[in-house]
């Protein structure tokens, strides 16, 4: 039987350039070797997200992304995590097994407390119990379904070694292997993608470039990246450019050769380099792009998607939770 390989994505804002290169790709290019689960994680995304409406659209519109670049319902278990309600017992089931010294030493509450500390507030100003707790629910996504590959990325890696902790108390306890010990995989292909002004592509640094816009808006994006200011005529050092530095991540190993050389030969503008940019990226996204708003303007083929991910889902996790009841002594 081939491995497990599960992995999740919040719904917490439109999907973009950094999204895709980082996290959606090369989740997808697992189907090719594993047994493959991908999930809307609604439920963590709403520890920040708090409009409903925003909540609402964000689901929709990752679940349109992820299909538009190919995953493939029919060979892939696609759910939205708040459909398998069996998550949540787990969770709480867990969070039993778990030191709450564990959560103190997550790196997202503590960061969330330096920066209180830094800013001269009370350690766990604005700190909701979701985040604290989130590395809880983070391990029964996992361990539901008995993922053994968790790619993630490295911010991520703790929440799995977490999860692996988790499982291995409750294993030793019952003296029984009910939980597979998860792996963390992080992608050593996958390059920082870097976003307008060079800091890493963040929603909130506002320096995105979202996957969908239309044509003129991707083009009007693009140049908004920051270069310096040499004039066309001057050679550039592509290892010094924005621009390259993203377009190099769409580029084969010939195609950066070349292009390399035009930056260094001088006589291109960055308008010009932009403009190469611009074209290499629409051309990858114009299937995508056609596909996502055929997609979006029919939510209930969405929810149709969805609920068969449901069904297969809750099919795997109903029987397996049964079985955690009993051996605890619930049922
Ligand atoms: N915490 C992950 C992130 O912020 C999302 C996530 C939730 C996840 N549950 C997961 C990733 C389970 C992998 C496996 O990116």
């Amino acid at each position: 039987m081939a491995q497990r390989a599960l992995t999740g994505v919040k719904p917490t804002g439109e999907p973009h350039l950094g999204n895709w290169l980082g996290a959606i790709q090369p989740a997808l290019d697992l189907a090719r070797s594993y047994d493959t689960f991908y999930f809307i994680a609604d439920y963590h995304a709403l520890t920040s997200v708090h409009a409903g409406d925003d909540m609402r659209r964000y689901v929709r519109s990752i679940t349109a992304t992820y299909l538009a670049f190919g995953l493939d319902p029919e060979k892939s278990v696609f759910y939205r995590q708040s459909d398998v309600p069996e998550i949540f017992e787990l969770s709480w089931i867990l969070s039993c097994f778990t030191p709450k010294g564990f959560m103190n030493r997550a790196h997202a509450y503590k960061d969330a407390v330096s920066k209180n500390l830094a800013a001269g507030k009370d350690a766990d100003d604005g700190i909701g119990m979701g985040l604290f707790g989130y590395p809880v629910l983070m391990a029964a996504d996992i361990l539901m379904f008995n993922a053994d590959v968790v790619p993630v990325g490295a911010d991520q890696k703790q929440h799995v070694e977490f999860a692996r902790d988790i499982a291995e108390r409750f294993n030793g306890n019952y003296g029984e292997a009910v939980f597979h010990l998860p792996e963390p995989r992080i992608s050593s292909t996958v390059k920082t993608v870097i976003g307008l002004d060079g800091r890493k592509m963040s929603k909130s640094y506002d320096n995105t470039i979202p996957l969908f816009l239309e044509e003129k808006a991707l083009l009007k994006r693009i140049n908004q990246i920051v270069t310096n200011s040499q004039s066309p005529e001057e050679p550039k050092d592509p290892d010094q450019s924005h621009v390259f530095s993203l377009h190099q991540l769409l580029l084969d190993a010939n195609a950066e050769k070349e292009a390399r050389k035009q930056y260094q030969a001088g006589g291109m503008g960055w308008g010009m380099a932009k403009k190469m940019f611009f074209e290499s990226l629409n051309e990858k996204l114009r299937g995508p792009r056609s596909e996502y708003n055929r997609l979006i303007a029919d939510p209930n083929h969405l929810d149709r998607i969805l609920e068969k991910g449901k069904e297969r889902a809750r099919s795997i996790a109903t029987p397996f939770l049964d079985r955690i009841r009993l051996l605890t002594g619930i049922r």
